[in-house]
């Protein structure tokens, strides 16, 4: 047997075995004339003692860190106990060893608090996998899969892979793209989603699919974006939003339990999309504290039926308020007591470039019930009171304001929110809070193209009681105000988000089934019957051959388990990650190829050396 144990399994109950343990050097200490070496694999650390006799042996051939050894020995009771480490009640004397392999020196400390840099322990991410800290977050991450499939499978979904060289899925960013050898001239593209596979395969009669699977866009990328991630993806044919909701709700549930042994019992409360941009600013708000909104003032079109306030910051010759088509205010509790230099930090915060907003106003409301306001040129006592009503803030409280267009505003203050609630401890990584989103919009504006796209993607269905607002052709619109007033901006979408703590963990929607309604969804983005046909011909054909009903949802599987693990990086839940320049620095890739490959591709490159 090459071991007979691991090195996190040895007890005091293994006192005086033999046994014979592999892993690697952690670290050599010499005391007097023994030497103690800490041995480690996968599952632990075990202390070996060397005795004197072993000296010479060792001083020939001294062992480095990381160095790869098998021991032969006895399990020995420690004097000096280590009641910090599973196995320090024993030690391994050690009776013959054997050097299975030299290390070079690693370029950084194999531990916890390790000394390597991020580039430094991505070049040599074999090493950093060593570590426990990464080795912990790929633990969590099995877990979350095996919890997955064991719910999955028991609720009947089966496991089908769908290919990876197919031909585009439209998800909103750009695809990867692989030239075809045997088709030159011709490219695959790798799948944004498995989206329209999933959804022939209701129509083939597996009407509960799932997969674990890999997706690719090629999109900006931030700390919770890699350009490949894996998504666990649903599809159920049968079903209506509310079977999709309560099944998904059971799986995130069942992962709760089982990998953080938390009940996760409490009602999933759900939003629209409409209440969580008028209530956060944002459509996956992070639901651990409050902080609402107060929306002072804001376009009549954005929230149809809602009250404008506009009147209690209007009016004043307050020309920042006066101009601005939005004004949006959060109460800060108990920061009433900000001073100066807290305010301009936060006035610096939102005029960053990634914030964009060109001030901060605030109003202190005093404990004494006055109020002290970086607008008190403009606005007496009573309109502050007024205003600090609206935004529902007590005494003690520090009311901050943003005012700009509609949708950075919106944006800034959400973000300044977060910022607030981030920096006060409100978003505490150990508390997790769960939330739907939905009644999507179904279109977006595209300023750039001017025209619409798929809010979530093409084949999501509008809500059945709109379905008669769309049109066969193609509605053409002037420009952007003439948008907002279009009868399809105001068409909702079957589609649904799931959020955990201000993260969108999932989404997904109840699908267009029906070929008709389809070529009016394809036609509403800009495609005539000729493209239609030719990107989507196989999913229309499908249609008319018994589709049923059906709907999915798809997990970012790299963010939950971040989230799990409490961070924001997916990065480090991955066991080789790019960076966020989209390079492998490990493998140096992307990198060029060999001329003969392009020869065989019949491509010829267009950019200069
Ligand atoms: P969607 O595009 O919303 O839906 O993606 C589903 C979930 O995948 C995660 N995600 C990402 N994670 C890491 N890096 C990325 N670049 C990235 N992009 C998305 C998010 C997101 O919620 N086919 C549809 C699903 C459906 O309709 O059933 C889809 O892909 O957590």
């Amino acid at each position: 047997m090459y071991r007979t144990h691991t090195c996190g399994e040895l007890r005091l109950q293994h006192n005086n075995q033999s046994v014979t343990l592999a892993g690697w050097v952690q670290t050599v200490r010499k005391f007097g004339s023994i030497t103690f070496v800490d041995l480690r694999d996968r599952y632990g650390i075990t202390q070996l003692l060397f005795s004197e006799s072993f000296n010479e042996a060792l001083d020939a051939n001294p062992l480095g860190r990381e160095y790869v050894l098998r021991v032969t020995g006895a399990v020995n009771e420690r004097s000096n106990k280590n009641a910090n480490l599973p196995t320090g009640d024993i030690e391994i004397l050690v009776v013959s060893f054997e050097v299975l392999n030299a290390a070079a020196t690693p370029p950084f400390k194999i531990q916890d608090d390790t000394d390597g840099g991020d580039d430094l322990r991505m070049k040599y991410r074999f090493l950093d996998l060593r570590r426990n800290a990464v080795k912990r977050n790929l633990e969590l991450r099995y877990a979350v899969n095996r919890s997955a499939r064991n719910y999955l499978h028991e609720q009947q979904f089966m496991d089908i892979e769908t290919p990876f060289l197919i031909k585009s899925t439209p998800e909103g960013a750009r695809d990867f793209v692989v030239p075809s050898r045997m088709n030159p001239g011709q490219f695959y593209a790798l799948p944004q989603s498995p989206q329209t596979f999933k959804q022939l395969l209701m129509v083939s009669g597996y009407d509960r699919y799932y997969q674990i699977v890999k997706c690719f866009r090629d999109e900006d990328l931030r700390a919770d974006r890699q350009p490949e991630f894996t998504q666990i993806d649903c599809e159920m044919a049968f079903v209506e939003q509310e079977d999709i909701l309560r099944m998904f709700e059971g799986l995130v549930r069942r992962i709760f339990k089982d990998v953080k042994q938390i009940d996760y019992t409490e009602t999933i409360p759900r939003m629209t999309w409409e209440e969580a941009m008028w209530t956060y600013g944002n459509d996956k708000p992070d639901i651990r504290f409050g902080m609402p909104l107060a929306n002072l003032k804001f376009p009549p079109h954005t929230f149809p039926g809602k009250d404008n306030n506009s009147k209690l910051v209007d009016g004043a010759a307050f020309p920042v308020f006066d101009g601005a088509e939005t004004v949006l205010a959060i109460a800060v509790p108990g920061c009433s007591e900000y001073t100066r230099k807290q305010t301009d930090e936060l006035t610096e915060w939102v005029k960053r470039p990634q914030i964009g907003m060109k001030g901060l106003v605030f109003i202190k409301c005093n404990a004494d019930g006055s109020f002290k306001s970086s607008v008190d040129k403009f606005y007496n006592e009573d309109r502050l009171r007024a205003i600090a009503g609206a935004a529902d803030a007590k005494a003690g409280d520090l009311i901050l304001i943003l005012a700009g267009t509609e949708e950075r505003t919106r944006k800034a203050i959400s973000e300044l929110r977060l910022y607030l609630a981030q920096q006060m401890g409100m978003r505490k990584p150990d508390e997790f809070k769960l939330l739907w989103v939905t009644d999507f919009p179904l279109f977006e504006y595209d300023e750039e193209g001017n025209r619409w796209v798929a809010r979530h993607h093409p084949f999501t269905s509008p809500k059945p009681e709109q379905i008669g607002i769309m049109i066969d052709n193609n509605p053409v619109i002037e420009n952007a105000a003439a948008y907002l007033e279009h009868p399809y901006a105001g068409i909702k979408a079957n589609a649904y988000d799931m959020v955990l703590n201000g993260n969108e963990i999932g989404g997904g929607s109840i699908r267009i089934y029906q070929r008709a309604l389809q070529e009016k969804m394809f036609a509403a983005l800009g495609m005539d019957k000729e493209e239609q046909q030719h990107k989507f011909g196989f999913l229309l054909g499908a249609f008319e051959y018994g589709a049923p009903p059906h709907g999915g949802i798809a997990f970012g599987f790299d963010r939950l388990c971040a989230l799990l693990g409490g961070s924001e990086s997916i990065r480090d839940f991955i066991a080789f990650p790019k960076n966020n320049s989209g390079r492998d620095v490990m493998l140096d890739a992307p990198a060029a190829i060999d001329e003969k490959q392009f020869d065989e591709l019949q491509i010829r490159l267009n950019i200069r050396p």
